[in-house]
């Protein structure tokens, strides 16, 4: 009756695996998050600071959410290693296009890892994951409204720009 018990609450060793590197990921996006609020704080530029901040919260809530699943299912979370955060940056715009790449490289590691639960006939961490790919699709789609923002704005103060982008969130 154990085994089959202890059965049951093992998830599989390469996706728990994969489930780690993804933990690793949302961490750095985190923290990747943080360093590029702390710019825009330090250039007055509050709205954008306050959308970063959001941002890093968001990171670590999808850290928590995968390394609570990992636990919940008979595997072991790692904490993540932090490193290498990218602080300076030349612009606005630079850093929303950097935000973009992370959320697009982020998108690619959750279809990869749905890819590999059907390989494996792990329905239980693919409808897990079906969340994720809602959610990478809608700040994909942010981060895109933003740099429109700055094409149809280019020639307007940042200051403006900045103003705009709380709107973005609702939209
Ligand atoms: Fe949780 Fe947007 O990556």
């Amino acid at each position: 009756m154990k085994d089959i018990v202890r059965q049951k609450l093992s998830i599989n060793v390469e996706i728990m695996d994969m489930l780690n590197k993804q933990i690793e990921k949302e961490a750095v996006s985190s923290s990747a998050y943080l360093a590029m609020a702390s710019w825009c704080d330090h250039n007055g530029l509050e709205n954008s600071a306050a959308f970063f901040y959001e941002q890093s919260s968001e990171e670590r809530e999808h850290m928590l959410k995968i390394f609570k699943f990992i636990n919940d299912n008979g595997g072991t979370a790692y904490a993540p290693e932090v490193k290498s955060v990218m602080h300076e940056f030349n612009s606005l715009e630079e850093i929303f296009e950097a935000a973009l790449d992370q959320e697009i490289e982020i998108t690619q590691s959750i279809h990869s890892l749905v890819q590999k639960c059907r390989k494996l006939n792990d329905f239980t961490t693919e409808y897990f994951l079906q969340w994720f790919v809602n959610e990478q699709m809608e700040e994909e789609q942010l981060m895109r409204r933003v740099l429109e923002l700055f094409d149809l704005m280019r020639d307007e103060p940042l200051k403006y720009i900045d103003e705009r982008i709380p709107g973005l969130r609702e939209e």
